[in-house]
């Protein structure tokens, strides 16, 4: 079977959050089910510049207006396509917006084209060596990619017989792709397009929405965050069309790349070690407090790796530093994003000198020493599709403490007295984002931590958990087969 993933991020090429570890990974999580996967991306500076030369093999004259090529090429031994539109996205700056983090004007039309190129795509518009290029299904991820179900559905290449399967999963409810009704004539759909169960929304066009309401099927990443998401708090304005697309909505967790994350191979860390051999992780400790400039004892290193946003609860983590100190904790934390935080974080740190360092940018060799060091990882999410973090986390005995909430709640044990009893406990939840809930888990983090036999069998029972690839991708490939069937 051929499925053509369309997204705008996927490691090693272009990462901004999760959604490039998942779509990065999906090829080789799929390959031992029968199923080929090539990935669509846009041609990002980044990307073009990573890849260098690549072979051009079909060419628009005007898609959505632009002339555009696509290229071939291949990314971690599969087969990658990639859109080269100089004129939407050969810029400095993010993938989503310039260096001062407004959003692109044109991002409407930037990722309509994504998903115009993927349903051409799809239904056999380019020629490779004289011969159509085919995909069974097309799997488009977040709003970016989610026009292309809208196009296959309402204007599939090759009109209605050549019409293609398609799946959207949403990583991020939060983040929808809205933009005004002047779009909508630029778009090259048909009339009826515009309707309540096709692209309107709100007035305008909303491409998450487009997706949700044209694809057979939606996926998110965890099976909480596929009912939460059922509600107002958790839904974003689109809990009524989850709940009305019913059965066709599922969540199948995400699983990680144990070959990138993996502690007893894991070059960037200092001493690698696996579950029998925990103690050499304080040698990985030594070399993380000298690098954020902590104090050197044997109390619980907490660490931070994130996005610093509301989403993450930035604001609740900055309210509850000074408990984590006074508890005797320290903190790491890597992370960029909101200006206001990064600044709050700043003057955390200046306030509580050798128990607070602050890392601000993105580091991804320092976010594997982080894991392979710290002692617990804070998790304070208000909504969390699935998250990785707290993954890595137990991959690596960093203890995760999360809210329970989506793909926390689903991957964490909480250290109860039961579950410690029945020695399965993971992990520290706690409900609710607030200072209350959050100081008070900190506190039973901190006691458990002081408990160093139980401590140490939460270690191993965490990096005992499998969250490998295995079980998510043999999900995918059978949601795959019941659409083809
Ligand atoms: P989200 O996609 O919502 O940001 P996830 O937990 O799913 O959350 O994924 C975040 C990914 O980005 C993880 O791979 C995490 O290690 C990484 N990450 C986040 N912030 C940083 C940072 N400042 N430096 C390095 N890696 C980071
Ligand atoms: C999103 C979510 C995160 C999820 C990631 C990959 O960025 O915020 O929870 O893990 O996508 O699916």
């Amino acid at each position: 079977m051929k499925v053509l993933s369309v997204a705008s991020e996927a490691v090693p090429l272009i990462k901004t959050g999760g959604l490039a570890d998942v779509v990065g990974a999906l090829p080789a999580a799929l390959a031992g089910h029968g199923v080929e996967m090539t990935t669509l991306l846009p041609g990002y500076p980044s990307v073009l510049k990573a890849l260098g030369r690549l072979r051009s093999v079909h060419a628009w004259d005007a898609l959505l207006g632009v002339p555009a090529r696509l290229l071939t090429g291949k990314i971690d031994g599969h087969p990658l396509l990639v859109l080269d539109a100089p004129a939407l996205y050969a810029r400095d700056g993010a993938p989503y917006g310039d260096a001062a983090g407004q959003d692109w004007a044109d991002n409407w039309q930037r990722f309509s084209a994504l998903g115009r190129a993927a349903a051409d795509i799809a239904g056999g518009a380019v020629d490779v060596r004289g011969k159509a290029m085919r995909f069974d299904l097309v799997h488009a991820h977040d709003w970016q990619a989610a026009m292309a179900p809208a196009y296959l559905r309402f204007a599939p290449f090759g009109g209605e017989a050549r019409r293609v399967p398609s799946i959207v999963t949403i990583h991020n409810m939060a983040f929808q792709g809205w933009f005004g009704a002047e779009t909508f004539p630029r778009l090259g759909l048909p009339r009826e397009a515009w309707s309540i169960d096709g692209i309107e929304y709100h007035g305008g066009i909303g491409m998450l929405k487009a997706g949700l309401a044209c694809a057979d099927a939606v996926t998110t990443v965890s099976p909480t965050y596929a009912r939460e998401i059922r509600s107002a708090a958790f839904g974003m304005g689109l809990e009524g069309l989850i709940v009305a697309r019913g059965r066709a909505v599922s969540g199948i967790l995400n699983g990680i790349d144990t070959a990138m994350w993996n502690p007893a191979g894991d070059a960037a860390l200092a001493a690698r070690y696996d579950a029998r051999k925990l103690e050499r992780r304080s040698v990985n400790k030594r070399a993380l407090e000298a690098e954020f400039g902590l104090d050197r004892d044997d109390g619980p290193l907490f660490i931070v790796v994130t996005r610093l946003t509301w989403q993450k609860g930035m604001d609740v983590l900055l309210e509850v530093l000074d408990h984590l100190v006074g508890l005797g904790g320290r903190l790491a934390l890597l992370g960029s994003g909101d200006a206001a935080i990064e600044q709050a974080l700043h003057a955390a740190a200046a306030r509580h000198p050798g128990r607070i360092g602050v890392r601000i940018g993105y580091d991804e060799a320092l976010s594997h020493r982080m894991q392979g060091g710290g002692d617990a990882i804070l998790v304070p999410s208000r909504f969390e599709p699935c998250g990785l973090t707290q993954l890595y986390g137990l991959a690596y005995g960093c203890v995760p403490v999360v809210a329970r909430t989506g793909g926390l709640a689903d991957t964490v044990i909480d250290a109860n007295p039961a579950a410690l009893a029945a020695g399965v406990a993971t992990g520290v939840q706690f409900d609710g984002v607030h200072y209350d809930a959050v100081s008070a888990a900190l506190t039973r983090t901190v006691d458990l931590y002081g408990r160093a036999e139980q401590w140490r069998a939460v270690q191993k029972n965490a990096m005992k958990c499998d969250f490998s690839w295995t079980a998510s991708g043999q999900a995918y490939a059978d949601l795959y087969r019941a659409l083809l069937a």
